[in-house]
């Protein structure tokens, strides 16, 4: 059902929509070959202006060789090897890569438009060659066969952060620290090299790997995409700032919204709309004084509302916050500037880097600790990934 249509039952009675897509949103220069000529000298040089550490320096590298080696991908070069997840617009496979022995996470999206429209898509979606930081989720390619786009990218082996929810109770600080350190930097990113806003900060957009690498993906690069998926939404959480969910005109302010919603449900391990209550959250800190415990069956769960109740209530309610019995006074500051449902009271992306919680992690380059936390919230399930990953770097290329 799309959601901007009004409902029988009489909810939606804001009239609520899910605004156009602005048409010039990714209006960049596409290679039209295919993958650029990847340069390790240019990329070297780019990585010296991002001021990226040598291991990050060292990773992208290896990445680019991959993906030099890998070059055009083919339907029939991808054998699934298991489902990864489904979201709105499609599912996401780990796949391998035959000639080359890559594992690589393959997006399907199913899209009954016409082929003009399917080759607008696949030139858009080029532009994801020119997206090389290292918080972001790598791409091979894209192409289409029939009805489906696919969308090969590197794939993040602790998954996204969604499902590491599952696991654990909640995200400690000091781990969400770090990650709000990459969605910045991936945000600030795009908006500096590509002019893009990513319009889906999430939970499940933010992917880790066992290496302690946090990365966005699935952000808005093509705007016909875009445009072919909106009305597929079926979702009962939504992480639209409150002027989107309006209809009226947004920008990346909206995903500095996108962003508090995510640290709070991280944080307090549920998403929080409607808030829990203070004994909820006294009771979740008891359980799990340290932030480290695996997720009991069942905990945390909670009767949400229905969608048009919770956009309702993110546009007229106050918004959520952290307790500052639990949380440090920078961390609950941080996702309040985030989370004002004005746009000029919102903190812009330039004052959230100068931020104090911002600065406490952002020296840290070391991702050690985020690696040791993500092994153990995986669990025994890190162990096989690990595995894996050493038999195939082994076999690979
Ligand atoms: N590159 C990747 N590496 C590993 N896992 C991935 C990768 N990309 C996606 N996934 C997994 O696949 C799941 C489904 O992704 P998908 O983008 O289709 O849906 P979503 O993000 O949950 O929702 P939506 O469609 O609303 O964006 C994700 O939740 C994530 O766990
Ligand atoms: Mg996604």
């Amino acid at each position: 059902m799309p959601i901007n249509e009004p409902t029988s039952s009489g909810k939606n009675k804001l009239g609520l929509t899910l605004p156009e897509v602005p048409k010039d949103s990714s209006d960049q220069n596409h290679s039209e070959n295919g993958i650029p000529d990847v340069c390790i000298e240019r990329l070297q040089e780019e990585f010296n202006q991002l001021e990226c550490t040598d291991k990050q320096k060292d990773r992208m590298e290896e990445f680019f060789k991959a993906k030099r080696a890998v070059g055009e991908i083919k339907q029939d070069d991808l054998v699934n090897i298991y489902e990864l997840g489904q979201g709105n617009g499609g599912v996401v496979y780990k796949v391998r890569h035959k000639p080359t022995d890559k594992i690589m996470a393959r997006k399907i999206i199913y899209l009954e438009v016409k082929p003009a429209l399917k080759t607008q898509i696949i030139r858009e979606l080029k532009v994801l060659h020119q997206c090389n930081s290292p918080y972001i989720v790598g791409f091979y390619g894209a192409f289409a066969v029939e009805a489906q786009i696919s969308i090969c990218m590197e794939y993040m082996d602790g998954g996204s952060l969604d499902l590491i929810l599952k696991k654990v109770m909640r995200i400690p600080e000091h781990i969400l620290g770090k990650i709000t350190v990459a969605v910045l930097r991936g945000l600030s990113y795009l908006r500096e090299r590509h002019r893009i806003m990513h319009r889906d900060i999430k939970p499940s957009n933010i992917l880790v790997n066992l290496q302690g690498e946090i990365k966005l993906c699935d952000f808005g690069v093509s705007a016909q995409l875009i445009d072919s998926t909106l009305h597929t939404f079926i979702g009962t959480r939504s992480y639209m700032s409150p002027e989107r969910l309006e209809g009226a005109h947004y920008g990346i302010m909206s995903d500095i919204w996108s962003l508090g919603l995510s640290l709070v449900e991280m944080a307090v391990g549920r998403y929080p709309i409607p808030p829990p209550s203070m004994h909820d959250i006294d009771n979740l800190f008891k359980e799990d004084p340290l932030g480290n415990r695996s997720r009991p069956e069942g905990f945390g769960s909670y009767k949400g509302l229905a969608i048009f109740e919770l956009m309702e209530w993110i546009v007229n309610e106050a918004p959520p916050s952290l307790p500052r019995s639990h949380f440090s006074s920078e961390f609950c500051d941080f996702v309040d500037r985030c989370l004002k449902k004005s746009t000029t009271e919102r903190a812009d992306l330039n004052t959230l880097l100068h931020h104090s919680f911002y600065k406490r992690y952002e020296t840290e380059s070391d991702n050690q600790e985020v690696s040791s936390w993500i092994r153990q919230a995986c669990g025994s399930d890190a162990d096989t990934i690990n595995e894996n990953n050493n038999r195939r770097s082994g076999s690979a290329m």
